[in-house]
């Protein structure tokens, strides 16, 4: 059977994260075919340039491209972008990698990057525009928000909730059964083993919720 031609995508970003999410995207057998960012300087990421920022969308789509990733760290920036990019008349891929393992009865949302070496178990569902990162790992029916981002080396424990924009800091776990609210932020390293109400920003072991701002 002749080998399917390779999908075309077009990704908004051109940080760190982007580089991470550019290489993963090639490894699940997409081609990049466009890099757009905020700052549209003429320059190479990874072997691909940068050609203008999100206005170039309608120009893109109407040279024949459908499929876009937001490749953006910060959540409240990712969602906002990808809302311009669905009007824009594209759908968002979802950045998988080959190395992540992802149970066949886990529910993916769209334009949810899971990055190398993450562990996303029975039952998890995973919100649109959401980031497992490297290494991370979630067990059975957790559920985590859209635009959510799950930072490399967190351990979440089964039936936890994470939601909608939280950010669970690198290296952080979660207890069974605990939520984590929208918008929360849980510091690096942090043990959370009571709920975390919208909004706060918890650290430490147990996690203690330092401030509170609007979720
Ligand atoms: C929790 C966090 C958001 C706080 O950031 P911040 O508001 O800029 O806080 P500051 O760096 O000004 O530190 C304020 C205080 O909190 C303490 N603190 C900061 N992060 C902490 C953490 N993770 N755990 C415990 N204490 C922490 C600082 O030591 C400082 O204490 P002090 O007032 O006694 O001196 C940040 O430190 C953090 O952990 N971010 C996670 C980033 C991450 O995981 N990124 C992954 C990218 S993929």
């Amino acid at each position: 059977m002749p080998a399917s031609p390779p999908k075309e995508v077009v990704v908004l970003g051109a940080g760190g994260h982007a580089k991470v999410v550019i290489e993963l995207l090639q490894a699940a057998g997409y081609e990049i075919a466009a890099l757009l960012d905020a700052d549209p300087t003429p320059r190479q990421v990874l072997g691909h340039g940068v050609q203008g920022d999100d206005r170039a969308l309608d120009e893109l789509r109407r040279d024949g491209l459908s499929l876009a990733f937001v490749a953006i760290g910060d959540n409240r920036r990712r969602v906002a972008l990808a809302e311009a990019v669905r009007a824009a008349g594209f759908s968002l891929v979802n950045a998988v990698s080959p190395s992540a393992t992802v149970s066949p009865s886990a529910h993916l949302g769209e334009g949810v990057a899971i990055m190398a070496g993450a562990v996303v178990n029975a039952e998890v569902t995973l919100g649109d525009l959401c980031i497992v990162n490297t290494g991370a790992t979630l067990d059975h029916e957790v559920s985590v928000g859209m635009g959510a981002h799950i930072a490399p080396g967190v351990a979440i424990s089964g039936n936890v909730k994470v939601g909608d924009l939280a950010m669970m800091g690198v290296g952080s776990c979660a207890i069974q059964g605990v939520s984590i609210g929208r918008g929360a932020m849980i510091g690096a390293g942090a043990a959370v083993v009571r709920d975390i109400p919208d909004g706060a920003l918890a650290v430490g072991v147990p996690a203690r919720v330092r401030r509170q701002a609007d979720a």
